[in-house]
């Protein structure tokens, strides 16, 4: 028998113990050895749970729990869930984590402390999509071309009410933090950062490439407003918060941002909270992960997945998929100035004459290209100018930003959507 201590018995620790119980039969068949959640550690004993296992208030009564052989890490965080998770593997504990900000930052040296302990993280992308199973093992003969993807169901929902409801950016972020698609703070969703923590994870299992954070280019939808899902719509695009990896030559670019992705796209179809990933392997061509990437039973059945894989092995190594470097060790992150794209801007201006000229003229210095122009009439004699380009890099794009706004007819910071 095997005996699973969760460490964080929110909604999907609830859902932990509960599949387990629920469909016991089916685990058991599939591990070889029944699997039972033995004990769970909160922070608020008086709130109900749900659940009926032992619950503590202190984390040392899994961690020393001789009994327990597999703790699963669901507190949220990253300094704390380090700690404990650096312990329990340790203490020869196998470890399952959902926590993927704890491995935006740490994935590397957990994988160093890990070494032949089994510590699997599926539940840390897209939810319920098995998207680390498929990477690590199903594509394993692949160099990974690219990654594109939905990877932040709150983002995706909102996008999709606002284009298909018009509802408004506030009142949709409110009903996507009562449904509890939100992060505990919302702004790592709007802002990008949960998108950017899942990227960040997939693209060491794509590319061995060791990043942080800070190292990327991570933008959110937080500036996206109805003019611009009008334009997206008239152009006949979506409007979607994109996670991607893509390898050019020796490099790889990583970015999270609102992408302008034309309709006929698969991507562009996912709608509500939906999440889907593109992987493109060389040999393989195209292939597509779609399914829900948040909620309880959700990401609950990967954390779930991974008990099983551990009860059948006993260990899983190496964590990240690869023992030595991948591709001769010569792939390197792309600078973000060097990253190319189309872009969409939203320029608001006073609507007097020459005012077009010489924006036009702003976009020739910096040798960005005009694919199409719109002028739509704003309040108190202003105007939106929403301008497609050509290829551009992003330091060109981003001088040239700076340029219109310090512009005295230009009256707030022009906004900017990448095209993909
Ligand atoms: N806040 C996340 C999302 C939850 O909206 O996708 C899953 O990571």
């Amino acid at each position: 028998m095997i005996k699973v201590g969760i460490i964080g018995v929110g909604t999907v620790g609830a859902s932990v113990a509960n599949i387990l119980k629920d469909n016991a039969d089916v685990i058991s068949a599939r591990a070889g050895v029944d699997i039972i959640a033995k004990s769970g550690v909160v922070k608020n004993l008086s709130k109900d749970r749900g659940v009926d296992i032992i619950l503590s208030d202190n984390v040392d009564d899994v961690l020393n729990d001789a009994e327990i052989d597999v703790v699963v890490e669901l507190m949220g965080g990253v300094d704390e869930p380090f700690e404990v998770v650096k312990r329990a593997l340790e203490s020869g504990k196998a470890v399952v984590t959902a926590n993927k900000a704890l491995l935006a930052y740490h994935r590397y040296e957990l994988q160093d402390i890990a070494k032949d302990i089994a510590f699997e993280f599926e539940a840390s992308v897209a939810g319920g999509i098995p998207i680390i199973n498929a990477l690590r093992d199903g594509l394993s003969a692949n160099h990974i071309e690219s990654i594109m993807g939905i990877m932040n169901g709150t983002c995706n929902y909102m996008m999709t009410k606002m284009t298909n409801e018009g509802v408004s950016y506030d009142a949709i972020l409110k009903e996507a933090q009562e449904l509890g698609y939100a992060e505990a703070d919302p702004t790592f969703d709007v802002g990008g950062y949960d998108a950017a923590h899942k990227l960040l994870i997939l693209a060491s299992i794509a590319y061995g490439i060791d990043a942080k954070p800070e190292d990327i280019l991570i933008e959110g939808i937080d500036n996206v407003r109805s003019e611009d899902i009008a334009f997206a719509k008239e152009f006949g695009y979506a409007i979607k918060l994109l996670g991607i990896a893509k390898k050019d030559a020796n490099e790889v670019e990583l970015r999270v941002h609102a992408c302008l992705i034309k309709q006929e796209e698969m991507i562009a179809k996912i709608d509500g909270v939906m999440n889907a990933i593109s992987v493109v392997g060389d040999k393989v061509g195209e292939t597509l992960y779609y399914g829900p990437g948040a909620g309880g039973d959700a990401t609950a059945s990967a954390v779930v997945a991974n008990i099983i894989d551990i009860a059948r092995s006993g260990k899983s190594t190496p964590m990240l998929g690869f023992d030595r470097p991948m591709e001769g060790s010569q792939l390197t992150l792309k600078p973000t100035a060097n990253i190319e794209s189309k872009y969409y801007l939203r320029v608001n201006v006073s609507d007097k004459a020459g005012v077009l000229a010489r924006i036009t003229k702003i976009f020739e210095t910096h040798n960005i290209s005009i694919e199409t122009m719109l002028q739509r009439p704003s309040e108190n004699s202003s105007a939106n100018l929403l301008i497609s380009t050509h290829t551009a890099t992003e330091s060109d794009i981003q001088a040239m930003i700076d340029e219109l706004e310090a512009l005295d007819f230009v009256n707030a910071r022009p906004v900017m959507i990448r095209i993909v």
